[in-house]
């Protein structure tokens, strides 16, 4: 097991570099199993939860090729047998083999996905758009048994709008006989990624980044190259430190169009942000303006910079409130929060947070990823040294977050204990 050490108060200057988003790659790589040749992805971020996604890999019998940053995929010869509780707890994203194994194979047996413990998440819209394109769905003990005698186009309407459901849809839909369209489709640009990869290996989609995505089935995939897009909660992550504690801090290798939604807010609380093409430069400020925020779909404030930017909050002057409208239990940071010295009250699924308050160095515990990312945040600016126990749960989603803000000046070490 690991903890952090992060001593609290040291500017932060100079250029961190973004690396490949998590939530894109979990997607790509078991779409990959699609092709009937070898397919190649770049700028794969070195993190735990791409580890676990490749077990999975493995553990089906694809040849994997992989280099820093690169993989190199055959899963022309795997074995569609089931996969096991224990692997397929490891991550959410498990359940993209999940889509991807009844597209090739139309079978697949495999457990209830894993995730951080953040809300229920049921995986209710992903087994109707199975239903709907044709297959059977059996589920005992959290085992599905899910099989298709032939896989055949649909309409699917989705009750909201599931990143997880949507990419679900879309690796069964390109394998399905005809036209299916997707309505209340996710946006998110990890959405948009698939489906570009997908049309690479010639599949025929339109519409990924809006509302509807129309798909129209083939019979066989081929091999193809693409890259990982930009993590835009990574970068929005590092800005957030900046506009905490940085002097002149620039986030390159980001697409900035991806974190309007935070950048707007920044600029509400006062913040001037220097926007180029693929990077945003940022000072901390004094008298920061509170603002409401509320998580939503993309374009929408995404709710993996909900607890991130509860830090920065912390340090308004005046009421801010945050509003979790997608998972009903992100707010396991705020205890924490409120031990280092904040002042926020939880009232459902809202927060109300009072600032502005200092905060004091103290032994924390990263609950899940992205809370783990607020209780740096606060860590950065905090008097004193905290101790962030549980790191583990940051490591599966931030590539080199030790070295990348030792670089630009922060006080940070990760610990065996
Ligand atoms: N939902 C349902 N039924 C479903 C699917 C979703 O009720 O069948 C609900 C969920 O319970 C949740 C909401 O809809 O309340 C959103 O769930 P969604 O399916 O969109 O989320 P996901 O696909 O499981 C991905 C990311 C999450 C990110 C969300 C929202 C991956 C592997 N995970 O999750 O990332 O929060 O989209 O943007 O792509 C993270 O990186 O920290 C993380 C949790």
């Amino acid at each position: 097991m690991k903890q952090m050490k992060v001593e609290g108060g040291h500017k932060l200057s100079g250029t961190i570099t973004i690396s490949g988003a998590k939530n894109s790659a979990v997607a790509l790589i078991p779409a990959s199993i699609l092709s009937d040749e070898p397919v190649k992805i770049s700028n794969i971020p070195n993190i735990s939860d791409i580890d676990a996604i490749n077990e999975i890999l493995n553990y089906l019998g694809a040849k994997v090729t992989r280099s820093e940053d690169y993989m190199e995929i055959d899963a022309s010869q795997i074995e569609n047998k089931e996969i096991p509780q224990n692997i397929s707890t490891k991550l959410r994203a498990s359940y993209y083999f999940m889509s991807a194994l009844l597209g090739k194979y139309k079978k697949v047996e495999m457990y209830f996905p894993g995730g951080c413990s953040i809300g229920a998440r049921p995986i209710d819209q992903t087994l109707k758009a199975f239903e709907l394109l044709g297959a059977k769905v059996v589920e005992e003990d959290n085992k599905y048994t899910i099989t298709a005698e032939k896989l055949k186009g649909a309409n699917i309407y989705l009750d909201m709008p599931s990143v997880g459901a949507t990419v679900n849809a879309m690796l069964v839909a390109v394998k399905s006989e005809g036209i299916t369209t997707i309505d209340n489709a996710a946006k998110e640009p990890e959405i948009v990624s698939v489906a570009t990869f997908l049309n690479q290996m010639g599949a025929r989609i339109t519409g990924a980044g809006t509302s509807t995505i129309k798909i129209t089935g083939v019979e066989h995939l081929h091999g193809c190259f693409t890259e990982v897009i930009p993590d835009r909660i990574e970068a929005g992550t590092y800005l957030i430190a900046g506009a905490l504690i940085g002097d002149q801090l620039t986030i390159q290798n980001m697409i900035p169009a991806h974190i309007e939604a935070l950048t707007n807010k920044l600029s509400e609380m006062g913040y001037p942000l220097t926007i180029k093409r693929d990077s945003i430069t940022i000072s901390a400020i004094d008298n920061k303006k509170p603002v409401h925020i509320k998580t939503l779909g993309y374009p929408g404030f995404a709710t993996d910079l909900q607890q991130p930017i509860t830090a920065l909050l912390t340090q308004c002057d005046g009421k801010s409130i945050l509003e979790e409208t997608i998972y009903e239990n992100r707010f396991k940071n705020i205890p924490y929060l409120n031990q280092m010295g904040a002042d926020i009250v939880i009232d459902g699924q809202k927060i109300v947070i009072n600032g502005k308050t200092p905060l004091k160095g103290s032994s924390v515990t990263a609950t899940d990823l992205r809370a783990g990312a607020c209780m740096i945040l606060a860590a950065l600016i905090a008097e004193g040294t905290t101790t962030i126990t549980a790191i583990e749960h940051v490591l599966r989603g931030y590539e080199n977050i030790v070295e990348k803000l030792k670089s630009v000046g922060a006080k940070i070490d990760l610990e065996e204990i």
